[in-house]
């Protein structure tokens, strides 16, 4: 199998580190063999080439068996034109390789419900929500520019969805929901955008195909209040790009940290792009205090999604669950009474609960 692997900025090294210790560690176990490429993208590509995302890392992304990436972007960056910082390789990359479909399962740990943003009460006896965000359309990649107005600079962004865009990632979540609860949530601003009067029309379409599936509609403010409120409601979630963005940063919270979540983006083959929902957090970088869990599970969806080894999938995120229930913490899952590893550590645990 081979994995190119993107490491990217700020934690980025220091988590994608920790993920290929594992990767080795499953290979070994379960003898598979994994050829690793690593590949410049973000800042670091704009420092060595000029450009967030070079054609040779994209060509080769394409001819890889799947992509493991870290996170990209810096304050370094930030006063470049929109075309060429470190988030246009993110956009870019997803785009190049069509991966329209976004996993983004938000899981509680057991051993982690007293770090969860929420009550003890409200989490009742666990969280598994299946966040599916449309990844290559919508606002982040429609039309946007500058203009001057009557009243002065201007600007503005374009959310646009074509029905086939809408109907292919639907069908994706249906397929998901259907080997779950089903129970499908869509979520829109349906009472006031178009672009999700057009996402709610196609989705019951889709749902025609789906009698077994339950599917409910809600309006993303509501949403994002219901998921506080009461998320033992949800099960799998379908969204566009910008809400399902916003709505993935809540729901981790859930689980305990933004630190805890992982992502698969998949298109129509196997090819898919596996990455932590997280930032590259350069205020953390190199200090060996990042939490490299979403990017180890993040892996293991690697292993489930594009190899097809839901049994090496399993093992990593038994691993990581040992490891919780031993009472290891990095820094933003740490809680009294229980004892504080680095980055590096907390790898190395996981790793060898492999075997
Ligand atoms: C994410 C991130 C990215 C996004 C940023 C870094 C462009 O927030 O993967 O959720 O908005 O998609
Ligand atoms: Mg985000």
């Amino acid at each position: 199998m081979k994995i190119a692997v993107i490491p990217g900025d700020g934690i980025g090294p220091d988590i994608i580190r920790q993920a290929r210790k594992v990767l080795n560690r499953v290979s070994k176990v379960y003898k598979t063999a994994f050829e690793f490429q690593e590949l410049p993208m973000g800042g670091a590509a704009i420092d060595k080439f000029g450009v967030p995302l070079p054609e040779e890392t994209l060509k080769v992304c394409k001819n890889s068996d799947a992509v493991l990436l870290g996170a990209v972007g810096g304050e370094k960056w930030d006063n470049l034109p929109g075309h060429l910082r470190p988030e246009a390789g993110l956009l870019g990359i997803r785009k190049g390789l069509g991966v329209f479909a976004n996993l983004r399962p938000a899981i509680l740990f057991p051993q982690l419900k007293s770090a969860s943003a929420l009550k003890e009460e409200v989490l009742g006896d666990g969280l598994d929500i299946m966040v599916v965000r449309e990844l290559t359309g919508g606002i982040y990649f429609g039309q946007r520019g500058r203009r001057t107005g009557s009243f002065g600079q201007e600007a503005w962004d374009t959310e646009a969805y074509s029905a086939s865009e809408v109907e292919r990632v639907a069908r994706v979540a249906f397929e998901i929901a259907r080997k779950r609860k089903k129970k499908l949530m869509s979520i829109d601003k349906a009472n006031v955008l178009e672009s999700s009067r057009l996402w709610r029309e196609v989705v019951c379409k889709v749902a025609e195909e789906y009698p077994d599936v339950a599917l409910e509609h809600m309006y993303v403010d509501n949403a994002a209040m219901q998921l506080i409120r009461n998320p033992r409601q949800f099960d799998v979630i379908v969204t566009t790009n910008m809400f399902g963005d916003i709505l993935s940063d809540e729901a981790s919270m859930l689980t305990g940290s933004l630190g805890m979540l992982p992502s698969a983006s998949l298109g129509e083959g196997k090819l898919g792009l596996y990455e932590p929902i997280h930032g590259s957090a350069p205020d953390l970088a190199g200090l060996n205090k990042a939490n490299p869990i979403a990017t180890i599970l993040s892996a293991a969806m690697m292993l489930r999604y594009s190899f097809d080894r839901e049994d090496a999938a399993a093992a990593v995120e038994t691993a990581v669950g040992n490891v919780l229930e031993q009472g290891f913490r990095t820094p933003d899952i740490m809680q009294p009474g229980m004892m504080l590893v680095g980055t590096e550590e907390m790898g190395d645990k996981i790793t060898a609960e492999i075997n």
